[in-house]
């Protein structure tokens, strides 16, 4: 049996370098939404903490969010294109089917011809990537990674659906992850439950769209989301809160040692009751960003972290815990140091 040469790492750790985001230009409030779904801005902001969200419009798809968000990453790490190895993108509304978006993304940026593949773990995606992009690095199949979480949920919302139509929207976020001397992305704790599939689900699947279509000549409408949300609520709310505690334990700190909470932006009410079943201190700063940007499933985490950085609310160097969970039922969370 022959011997193969490997390399050894040339990182033993990795980092985030820098954080991009891109928001759409156009601000929806709960007041252009609620007619349609019989409901109220009051009922809405006490339910979920939503204000407004932003919609993307026609020339603000997944492929151009993604090369704002990234291109902005590259920029705040010091990081050149070329230097990129590896591009991830988390997503679940890409609607072309293949390829990937992320060999685009990567051409788009001007890289040299970088690794590109999308994920599919919804809510959950950004976390994964980081996930990834940390092992890539230090296990020496990549130098620098791109990791990118983008939606554009309003293609897969109907407006009608009153669990989830004032709930999604669009946006995109990215990191640059890097090598690292010391540790600043801690181990992963992730997992699923695809007991709970149909918790969170596109009502319909794109053969059968396309088989009725054929059969009948008629056209179904556009599959949307649907959400069983108070199940959805209630595993989030406390089996979440019990898996970021064990990213704390794993990483070897505590919640004292906490500078900021950046939990996936799913409802306000969610963070909330996280932050209370884990007793975090009243110094840790924790991520809101849902009152003004919605539920963006995988973009949640980045744009909720450039939200923080940007307002002087993360500094450079402060300990972060991430925990991102959504459809699959899927789950991820660690902890990082912010860039
Ligand atoms: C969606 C969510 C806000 C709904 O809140 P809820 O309190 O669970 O609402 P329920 O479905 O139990 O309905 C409660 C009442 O509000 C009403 N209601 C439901 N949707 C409504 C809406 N959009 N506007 C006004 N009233 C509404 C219901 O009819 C019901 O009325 P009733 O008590 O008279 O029967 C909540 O379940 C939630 O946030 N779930 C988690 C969602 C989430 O984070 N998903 C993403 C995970 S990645």
């Amino acid at each position: 049996m022959a011997a193969l040469t490997i390399p050894a790492p040339s990182s033993p750790y990795a980092r985030l370098l820098g954080v991009g985001a891109y928001r759409p230009e156009r601000v929806v409030p709960n007041s252009e939404l609620v007619e349609a779904i019989d409901s109220s801005d009051e009922w809405i902001q006490q339910r979920s903490g939503i204000v407004s969200r932003r919609f993307a419009g026609p020339d603000e798809t997944v492929r151009s969010m993604s090369v704002a968000a990234a291109a902005q990453a590259l920029e705040a790490a010091g990081v050149e294109a070329e230097q990129i190895d590896c591009v991830i993108v988390a997503t679940v509304s890409h609607l072309m089917q293949l390829p990937a978006v992320a060999t685009l993304v990567a051409h788009d940026l001007g890289t040299n011809k970088a690794a590109a593949f999308d994920i599919s773990a919804a809510c959950a995606g950004f976390c994964h990537g980081v996930t990834l992009a940390s092992d890539m690095i230090r296990g020496g199949s990549a130098g620098h990674v791109l990791v990118i979480g983008v939606e554009k949920l309003t293609d897969l919302t109907s407006p009608t659906d009153r669990g989830t139509a004032f709930i999604f929207a669009d946006g995109a976020g990215a990191v640059v992850v890097g090598p690292s001397d010391t540790p600043a992305i801690g181990p992963v704790v992730w997992g699923s439950d695809g007991e709970h599939y149909d918790y969170i689900r596109q009502n319909i699947d794109w053969g059968t769209v396309l088989r009725t279509a054929a059969e009948t000549g008629e056209v179904p409408p556009m599959p949307h989301m649907t959400m069983e949300g108070s199940s959805v609520f209630r595993w989030a709310a406390f089996e979440m809160a019990k898996v970021a505690q064990q990213a704390l334990d794993r990483a070897g700190i505590t919640v004292d040692d906490l500078d900021v909470f950046i939990p996936h932006q799913a409802n306000m009410r969610i963070t909330d009751a996280m932050a209370r079943t884990m007793k975090l201190p009243s110094s840790v700063r924790i991520a809101r960003d849902i009152a003004e940007q919605g539920n963006t499933s995988a973009a949640s985490i980045p744009l909720a972290l450039e939200r923080m950085i940007a307002d002087g609310e993360a500094r450079s160097g402060d300990t972060a815990l991430l925990i991102a969970f959504g459809a699959g039922l899927a789950y991820a969370a660690q902890v990082v140091t912010v860039p």
